[in-house]
């Protein structure tokens, strides 16, 4: 591995170590975003093979590519045929053939089955065996024309999967490298949470105190928000139910709401329709709401005084509503030695069932890290700091092995 890729090698995760990417460039002027999306694949452990068509060698030279990917980059089919090489039917041929950006023309070849530039080749040649995605970047009139449709259309019937461009500026723009990121470890990562289905929340709630003020706290959602699409990405049925103002979520199923009655609510809807596995409550909802909401904006300039009632407690709904299912709460608080925290989650195990409880120090709200004791019935396990991503990964691992 050349050194300036090994920089960057699963640096931000191990989700796609061992798996070979084609990245299948066709000349859309979004080929220019390829140099960054084949790095952020590394980071997460791809090796990462260009492959390009004539027309996007215009738009951007296959040095860049050979750069980004550290490996050759397949410019024209040869005596050695490249597309075989890559993408036949051999213990060493890739794991996914991501053509991105996708152009009109290169769909429309691709579902009537023409081959006739190095990224249709491939594609031909990956068809009947390995998994394809498309990730379309058109003007909009491009995509809305009945062709492009009808072939997009034909292809999802063949199990081709499409990643939806963003809709700005009259362009069917290719999605963000973020998302196509996600949807590559969805489809290539491990599926040990499969038929498993997982309600988890996330985010500050808000209890107004007049129209346009609320009470709130400093939680950011981000560690409900990397509970959630871990669970997703390793094959769960995930429904997030996400604060408004939380980071945003790539996860399928989301329901958004605001304050703890509405999050309530929609928990409530959840477990009397459907059974669920497991549910993790990572949201930081507020313990208190004010008695009398003012329903016009109340005037500045004099001292005021609130009132705050309870609000009701969301955790102990869980087991009343479903008593089988696997029950993870969250403990967060100030001022306690570990013990006093151990003591704290047990309580709330006695009073609310829950099987699991990770508890915490406040120190991580809102930041990119976490450092948290997992806590059972007859166990403390404690996990060193490390980015709420590693942790939520540590998070299933744990809770599968409880499961079982
Ligand atoms: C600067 C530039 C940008 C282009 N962007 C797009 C695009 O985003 N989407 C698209 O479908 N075609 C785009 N085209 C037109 C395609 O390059 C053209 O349809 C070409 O035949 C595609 O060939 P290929 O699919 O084999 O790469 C663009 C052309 C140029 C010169």
């Amino acid at each position: 591995m050349l050194h300036h890729v090994k920089l960057i090698y699963a640096t931000k995760s191990r989700k796609l170590v061992g798996k070979k990417i084609v990245l299948a460039i066709p000349g859309s002027i979004a080929a220019v975003e390829c140099v960054k999306l084949a790095r952020e694949l590394i980071r997460h452990g791809a090796e990462v093979h260009a492959v390009m068509s004539e027309n996007a060698q215009k738009i951007i030279h296959p040095y860049a590519m050979e750069f980004a990917t550290g490996n050759p980059v397949v410019t024209e089919i040869t005596g050695f045929i490249e597309h075989v090489e890559l993408a036949g039917e051999h213990e060493n041929k890739a794991d996914l053939v991501l053509v991105c950006p996708a152009t009109a023309n290169t769909i429309g070849k691709i579902a009537n089955g023409i081959d006739d530039t190095p990224v249709t080749t491939v594609v031909t040649t990956a068809f009947a065996h390995t998994p394809i995605i498309i990730a379309p970047a058109m003007h909009s009139t491009m995509y809305d024309h009945p062709i492009v449709v009808e072939n997009i259309e034909k292809l999802k019937k063949l199990g081709v999967e499409f990643i939806e461009p963003r809709f700005e500026e009259g362009k069917a723009k290719v999605a963000s490298i973020e998302e196509i990121v996600y949807r590559v470890i969805k489809k290539l990562y491990r599926k040990d949470l499969a038929g498993k289905r997982v309600l988890v929340t996330a985010g500050a709630t808000r209890e107004y105190i007049d129209p346009i003020r609320y009470i709130t706290n400093a939680s950011s959602g981000k560690m409900g928000v990397a509970i959630a699409e871990e669970a997703e990405l390793r094959g769960a049925e995930v429904t997030l139910i996400r604060t408004r103002g939380s980071v945003p979520s790539f996860v399928e199923n989301q329901i958004e709401v605001e304050t703890v009655e509405e999050m309530l609510e929609a928990i409530e809807n959840e477990l009397k329709a459907k059974r669920y596995d497991a549910v993790v409550l990572a949201a930081a909802v507020s313990d208190f709401r004010v008695k009398e909401k003012a329903d016009a904006k109340i005037k500045s300039g004099k001292p005021l005084t609130l009132e705050l009632e309870p609000t009701p407690k969301i955790i102990d709904r869980v087991k009343e509503l479903q008593p089988e299912v696997f029950l993870i709460g969250f403990k967060a608080e100030t001022g306690l030695s570990e013990e006093e925290l151990i003591n704290a989650a047990r309580k709330q195990m006695e009073r609310a069932g829950s099987d699991l409880v990770i508890a915490n120090t406040l120190q991580a709200f809102g930041s990119e890290e976490n450092e948290a004791l997992l806590v059972t019935r007859d166990s403390v396990k404690r996990l060193p700091k490390m980015s709420k991503r590693e942790l939520a990964e540590k998070l299933w691992d744990e809770i599968l092995l409880l499961l079982e």
